[in-house]
């Protein structure tokens, strides 16, 4: 295996590219193969068995470009299919909660936390089990926010309907006495100014994308294989649903042009 092998990183839509700007900033020098499911987005509201399979299918298909690492970046993913996925394939495998679980604790004064994400991942309880693994004394306040991943899908990221939508969903958490508050979906980010003017300026954000980007280098540098060309590494792209939402945003959010395969898939 050489070190100049991809990362290959996997979300249902756009909200895994969180995780791509992080790493592209972070490790300039590793070639990175996204696949963005948008076809089958949102994954939040599909029952486990789905979400497991979907994954399966996603990493299928990665695996015939023979990276050197895997990277869930996709809470509802990483809660239910993350250690299925690890026990089917031979390279390491990161997913989203740890990370941003960790960052939380760190950064917590009082203890209390607030955790926003899918139904899928407020479900599973994983960012609850993550914190207390962490910290069995700390208080987590979790919340689903179902209508803020079709906004990010639709490239939504800042209007009167984005301030409402995200104003109404968080009204439960303004009572609360939180100071730290993990924006559990990779899609979150995208509207994190939002967030920030809805919770007030004393909350403190927690994206998992730059805790996941640390542990990924973390894990490429202990194994000794983190990429050593000087070569500007060519990223590829690819996407199961419509290409052009999906390559503005992406070019957007990036900042820089991409290449986009677009990959037919079945859609159940
Ligand atoms: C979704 O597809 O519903 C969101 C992905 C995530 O949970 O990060």
């Amino acid at each position: 295996m050489s070190v100049q092998q991809p990362i290959a990183i996997l979300d249902s839509g756009v909200g895994g590219l969180t995780v791509v700007k992080e790493v592209m900033r972070q490790l300039p020098r590793e070639k990175i193969i996204y696949f963005g499911d948008t076809a089958r987005a949102p994954y939040g509201p599909r029952p486990a068995e789905e979400v497991t399979r979907f994954t399966r299918e996603i990493v299928d298909y990665l695996i015939q470009y023979r990276p050197k690492m895997l990277v869930i970046a996709c809470n509802t993913a990483t809660a239910v299919a993350l250690e299925d996925i690890r026990s089917r394939v031979s390279i390491p495998v990161v997913g989203v909660i740890h990370p941003g679980a960790r960052a939380a604790n760190g950064r917590t004064q009082r203890g209390i936390i607030g955790v926003i994400g899918t139904e899928g991942t407020i479900r599973s309880g994983a960012y609850e089990q993550a914190l207390k693994q962490l910290s069995p004394s700390v208080e987590v306040i979790s919340l689903a926010c179902p209508r803020f991943v079709p906004l990010v899908e639709q490239g939504n990221f800042r209007s009167d309907e984005t301030y409402a939508a995200v104003s109404e969903s968080l009204e439960s958490l303004k009572q609360r006495k939180l100071d730290t508050l993990i924006l559990g979906c990779t899609h979150y980010p995208f509207l994190a100014e939002t967030i920030a003017e809805v919770m007030g300026k004393e909350i403190t954000l927690i994206s998992s994308a730059d805790e996941t980007a640390r542990e990924i280098s973390t894990i490429l540098y202990d194994r000794n294989r983190m990429a050593r060309s000087d070569d500007q590494p060519v990223h590829q792209f690819f996407c199961s649903g419509e290409p052009r939402m999906f390559k503005s945003i992406t070019q957007q959010w990036l900042g820089e042009q991409i290449e986009l395969t677009p990959v037919v898939w079945q859609v159940p």
